[in-house]
This record gives C-alpha cells, structure tokens and sequence, in this order.
C-alpha cells in the first residue's frame, strides 16, 4: 500500500505521515529533506558561483551522508533553501527517480511532501492533503524550535510560512495541489492524537472500501 500525504510547511503532515507508517508497518520517507539537503548542500559548495548549477549537481550527487545531519535539515534555513532550490525543474528530476523507487517497493510505503499524490505517486492507494491555518502552523513550529533551545521571533516565522507557501504553491514545477482523489484533512483544530486517529479513519475507510469493491 501507498500513502501520499502532502501539505504545506508546519501542517503536520510529517508528523503523521510518521504515524501512518507506524500504524500501518511500511517505511516512511519525508522527501523534504532531500530538497533540504540540496539546498544547503548547493549554499556551501564551493567553485561554481551560480546557485542553480550548484543546486543541480549537489541533487544529482545526493547521498545517505547528506541526510545525517536532522537538526540541521529540520532548521529554518534549511527550509528556505529547499524552497528555493525546489522550484528547479532539473533538482525536481534528479530526485523523482529515489523518490518513485522508494514509494514502489515491495509492500509500499509512506512519503510526504508537496507533489507525491499528484507527480511522484499518482497511483497512491490512499492520498492526503492535511491543511492547517498559517498562524497554527506557526505555533507548532514556534514550539518545536523553542524546544531545540533556539530563540524564536513569533512575527518573522509566520512571515516565512506564508513566503515559503506562496514560492511552493507558485512553483511552476512543483505540482504542489491536492490531487482530485486526495482526502482533505484539515489539522487545526486537532492535537497530534486527534489527527493520526483522523488520518486512519481515512486510510481505514478507503482500504475498507476497495476490499467491497474487489469482492464484487
Ligand atoms: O516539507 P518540508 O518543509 O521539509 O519541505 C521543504 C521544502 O522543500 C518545501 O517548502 C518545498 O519547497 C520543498 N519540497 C518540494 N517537494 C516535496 C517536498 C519538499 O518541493 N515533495
């Protein structure tokens, strides 16, 4: 089984995405850090002056020891940079191939992203689009860099959700939309519980479904 779940920054969807995989036994891929790793990896690398060339060869030459560093990837810059290296259409391509593979593998699995129901698995089984209103998302990102230790300006981090929401849903290469067969599930509302217990009403629904369907 595949399970897509996309949705913008802070909207949780890592979270449960985690969760599915958990409940569900299949191995999980946030494909964020891979456009995270590029895009640091292309700010350090030295040599070739323009950002885009270093962004492409640092995706094409993207390895396990990219991924290591998880505090870093998961930092607020990090997060800036993938969204600029993101809206590259070759560092889109260098990264689908891993991408496909690892949502193809025997037994399936969970990815989340932006673009993995509509341009990395659009055969999905199940499809999720979680949403969740800019101020929330701010707050729960406010409080897992506060729990980091790191200081956090509550104004400038809301202002660079919603720029980094508006470059993701421009990106003309992105595909970054709910496919028309994605469950909408909005988190704002919800604690982390609540929305994994949403999530698997929904994957739960669409399995039980298919099984009536094949029956006939
Ligand atoms: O999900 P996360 O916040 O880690 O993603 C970082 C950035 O990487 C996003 O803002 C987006 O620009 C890019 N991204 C993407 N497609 C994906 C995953 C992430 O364009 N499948």
């Amino acid at each position: 089984m595949i399970i897509a779940v996309d949705g913008p920054a802070a909207s949780g969807k890592g979270t449960l995405a985690a969760g599915l995989a958990r409940h569900y036994g299949l191995p999980h891929l946030d494909t964020g850090l891979l456009y995270r790793a590029v895009g640091l990896a292309a700010a350090e690398a030295a040599g070739t002056p323009a950002f885009e060339p270093r962004a492409i060869a640092a995706a094409r030459s993207l390895d396990a020891a990219h991924l290591a560093d998880l505090p870093r990837l998961q930092g607020a810059e990090a997060g800036n940079l993938a969204s600029k290296v993101a809206v590259i259409g070759e560092v889109r391509r260098a990264l689908l191939a891993f991408q496909q593979d690892f949502a193809h593998q025997p037994g399936g699995a969970v990815l989340d992203g932006r673009d993995i129901g509509t341009r990395i698995a659009p055969d999905a089984d199940v499809k999720l689009f979680i949403e969740a209103d800019s101020k929330a998302r701010m707050e729960r990102r406010a409080r897992q860099f506060e729990a980091l230790g790191q200081a956090v300006d509550r104004y400038a981090l809301y202002h660079q959700i919603e720029e980094r929401d508006a470059r993701d849903r421009a990106n003309p290469n992105g595909a970054f939309y709910p496919a028309p067969d994605a469950h909408l599930l909005d988190t704002t509302q919800l604690d982390i519980d609540a929305a994994l217990r949403a999530a698997v009403a929904i994957v739960d629904g669409v399995l039980a479904k298919k099984a009536k369907q094949n029956s006939f």
